[in-house]
């Protein structure tokens, strides 16, 4: 059976309780939607946004986790804790935590192995800076972060890799089709061998989806949905990246 596909909105470091008012209008916009929908809010939101999700067909995950289970780590919050708190994903290896927090591809796949002990399915995100893709080093970049980011035992039902070029995030821009293609189906050979049921997993594109321009990529192959950061913010906007999806 074809997996879902899936349209994930990372919330990044927005939102308060007050926005969870966005998660009542995405579940009447869709009530059941025809493919899978997750919402990662930051991690205080998490709890209260399983809450508010109630029955409706709305996933929710964290944007980061420990390696650890538990223990003296100041801040951080284990795998088992966002599970406890209703999450079923976790982002890991976003570029804004590569670059924000020094995180390496070894550590995003020491969180991955703590997500799938916890029983969380993890995204990691991989892409290159526009100085590599201008210098042709774009399939050596995302070649690399995914032989050092998955973790031993992945599988495409606990592992969803997310494209998502550095340069595309937040700017308005995106890759062409083809350069997107491209990406997309590396990325397909190279889960061969390494990741269970490799053909199974879901590759996502990130990088400035807009209800305008998400249908154009989601018919591009290997594309099996978006991570989206701005435009989850608001249901009316996610709602139509949904509906391209659906
Ligand atoms: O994780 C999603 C993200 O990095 C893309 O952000 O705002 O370009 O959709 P945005």
């Amino acid at each position: 059976m074809a997996p879902r596909k899936l349209a994930a909105g990372n919330w990044k470091m927005n939102g308060d309780l007050a926005a969870l008012a966005e998660i009542d209008a995405l579940a009447e916009a869709h009530p059941e939607p025809g493919c899978e929908v997750l919402i990662c809010p930051p991690a205080l939101l998490v709890h209260p946004m399983k809450g508010r999700v109630g029955a409706h067909a709305i996933a929710v995950g964290g944007q980061d986790c420990h390696a650890r289970a538990s223990g003296a780590h100041t801040g951080d919050i284990s795998a088992a804790q966002l599970k406890d708190a209703g999450a079923d994903y976790v982002i890991l290896g976003h570029s804004e935590r590569r670059a924000d927090h020094g995180e390496t591809d070894a550590m995003v796949a020491a969180k991955a192995a703590a997500a799938h002990a916890a029983g969380l399915v993890a995204v990691i995100c991989v892409g290159e800076t526009e100085a590599q893709r201008d210098a042709g080093e774009t399939l050596a970049v995302i070649g690399a972060q995914l032989a050092g980011s998955i973790p031993a035992g992945a599988t495409a039902a606990n592992t969803v890799i997310a494209y998502e070029p550095v340069w595309a995030i937040g700017t308005g821009r995106t890759p062409t089709n083809d350069q997107i293609a491209e990406v997309h189906g590396f990325m397909r050979d190279q889960l061969g061998g390494r990741v269970g049921d490799s053909g199974n997993v879901r590759l996502l594109y990130g990088g400035s989806v807009k209800p305008g321009n998400a249908a154009e990529i989601f018919a591009i192959g290997d594309v099996d949905g978006a991570l989206v950061g701005g435009a989850s913010l608001k249901a009316a906007d996610f709602s139509g990246i949904i509906a391209a999806l659906e």
